[in-house]
């Protein structure tokens, strides 16, 4: 059984009658690292939405682990662009704060061994407003990851951050992924970023998957492997059909 089964979604808004996703299915196994790649305004957060159970579909259902998704869960983890952290509280609680909710008795136990993995050990009485961009995601993924959930949605998580931060970053992730063997559904609209970290890339375009590519690379990935830049093309001419006809 996979273990993320999307079976036949649909969503719209109000009532505009038109369907922000249209018949959307797929299936995820354990341990894989999925990327949803499309432009702007194609249904990723609404789908990374669906998939944390913050929104439900009009039809259709979401599985996890055998479960219905029908509402948000400690079991699954989600990390915004924009971090999401409590400005109010340092790293250590902010990372602290679902296994507090949870009554975890080792929730700050769990903090601190999670900071220390995302590199930000020495900084746990840290408030969020003085920490860059990077570092401030790196603590929204520890604090993703404190309630151990199954599986870790990311919404453009990198799409904040300037290049060399997010290149760094990148590789983190995939660090963290190896370390703590999750599940990962990753959404971004950057071709490069969706080849460089994936298993696979679900290409969604105006609601529905137009492509769902396994990216067969030994990692770490070099952006300039000539397996690389293909993968870039072909997912670049899925989504900018008129490149067909600039290629030459
Ligand atoms: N809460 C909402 N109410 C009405 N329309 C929405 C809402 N959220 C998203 N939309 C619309 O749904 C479409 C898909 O949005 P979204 O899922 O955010 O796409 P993406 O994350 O790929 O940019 C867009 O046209 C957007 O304007
Ligand atoms: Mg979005």
């Amino acid at each position: 059984m996979p273990f993320v089964n999307v079976n036949h979604l649909f969503k719209s808004y109000g009532d505009s009658g038109s369907y922000v996703l249209n018949d959307v299915s797929f299936q995820i196994n354990e341990n894989e690292f999925v990327c949803v790649l499309g432009h702007s305004g194609c249904g990723k957060s609404t789908l990374l939405n669906l998939l944390a159970g913050f929104i439900k579909p009009d039809k259709g259902e979401i599985s996890v682990n055998g479960q219905l998704v029908s509402k948000p869960s400690a079991q699954r983890g989600v990390v915004f662009q924009d971090h999401g952290l409590f400005p109010w509280y340092n790293i250590l609680d902010n990372v602290a704060f679902g296994p507090k909710a949870l009554k975890n008795k080792d929730a700050y136990r769990i903090a601190k061994r999670l900071i220390r993995m995302v590199g930000l050990e020495g900084y746990e009485k840290t408030y969020p407003s003085s920490l860059s961009g990077g570092m401030a995601q790196r603590v929204g993924i520890a604090r993703a990851l404190a309630t151990n959930p199954q599986l870790l949605l990311m919404d453009e998580p990198l799409g904040a951050l300037d290049a060399m931060t997010r290149e760094k970053m990148r590789i983190e992730i995939l660090r963290i992924w190896k370390e703590t063997k999750k599940t990962v559904i990753f959404i971004t609209h950057s071709i490069a970023e969706a080849v460089y970290l994936a298993d696979r890339v679900i290409v969604l375009k105006e609601g529905s998957i137009c492509m769902d590519e396994k990216i067969e690379m030994e990692r770490p990935r070099s952006v300039h492997a000539s397996q690389f830049i293909d993968y870039t093309k072909k997912f670049e001419k899925v989504l900018f059909e008129q490149n067909e006809l600039v290629m030459d």
